[in-house]
């Protein structure tokens, strides 16, 4: 991870000021709206939502929250992407961003060792609903072009890899995909936008578990997509009619997470490097 430098000048200043913004009463970080759903004035004003003329708080199932929107703002700013959206589990996150670019008889190239519920995700679920994939070891990138089908819509990866730490070329990877079309979608969560921001690279969306660093105090369950918004729309959909919502609570505890995610993946990543220097001096 050390060795690999992210193509994001400035990285560690957006990190501190990442997405936040006052709120109408000044508070400095946005507060627990814990509701279900908002007021309106009119008729009209409700339809400007519904319809898309207007952006603005409705249904915490459709995502259109306060809480929830200031979070998934920060987490745009953090990985440089246009939009991003939370979800309940870093699995929700994962299938509507699947089932959003692939419908039945679609082809997923799948690389590298992932999380067990991702591979039985791939290999068990979605074959019953017409969408196969191919995995490839993370040594055989070589063969990425030749594990394409004309069906073929999206590769994803892990880098760094659970639970190997296996860590990918996302460059190489997405410019592979780029030359036919297809998307590539990496799962960031172990390097955090700390250390990697692949949508910089080249990777068209990018998925994290919150659950694992991001939220760190081992108190909440999430999961988030970032990138284009022209990519993040047809998800947005499965999240609001599969119900994946992240609940505002939980958006509000990964708020407070995320204050200190900068200071918590430097000493992680000092510590290995300590680790890594001392096994050596051991070993020698
Ligand atoms: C790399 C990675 N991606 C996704 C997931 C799934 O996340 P969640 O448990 O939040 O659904 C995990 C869970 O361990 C993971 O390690």
């Amino acid at each position: 991870m050390n060795d690999h430098q992210p193509k994001t000048a400035g990285l560690s200043t957006r990190c501190v000021h990442a997405g936040e913004t006052l709120d109408s009463k000044g508070a400095i970080h946005a507060p627990l709206y814990n509701h279900s759903t908002f007021g309106f004035a009119s008729t009209q004003e409700v339809l400007d939502v519904v319809e898309g003329r207007v952006e603005r708080s409705l249904y915490t199932r459709y995502g259109l929250n306060p809480t929830i929107r200031s979070v998934e703002q920060k987490l745009a700013d953090l990985e440089g992407g246009e939009a991003a959206w939370l979800f309940s589990s870093g699995m929700a996150a994962e299938s509507a961003t699947f089932l959003a670019h692939c419908t039945s008889g679609s082809h997923i190239v799948c690389i590298g060792d992932v999380y067990g519920g991702t591979f039985e995700l791939l290999a068990t679920n979605f074959p019953r609903l017409g969408i196969e994939t191919t995995f490839l070891l993370g040594s055989e990138v070589d063969r990425l072009a030749e594990a394409f089908r004309p069906a073929t819509r999206l590769i994803f990866f892990e880098t760094p890899t659970n639970p190997n730490m296996e860590v990918l070329d996302i460059e190489r990877i997405a410019a592979v995909g780029h030359t036919r079309g297809v998307l590539t979608v990496v799962d960031s969560t172990f390097a955090t936008p700390v250390n990697q921001n692949p949508l910089a690279l080249g990777a068209d969306i990018v998925i994290h578990s919150t659950t694992k660093y991001m939220g760190r105090h081992s108190d909440l369950t999430g999961g988030a997509v970032i990138g284009p918004k022209t990519l993040l729309e047809p998800i947005w959909a499965w999240r609001k009619n599969l119900g994946q919502m992240m609940a505002p609570e939980v958006a509000f505890l990964l708020s407070r997470s995320l204050r200190t995610l900068v200071v918590r993946v430097r000493a992680q990543n000092a510590t290995v490097q300590f680790i890594r220097s001392d096994s050596r001096t051991i070993l020698e």
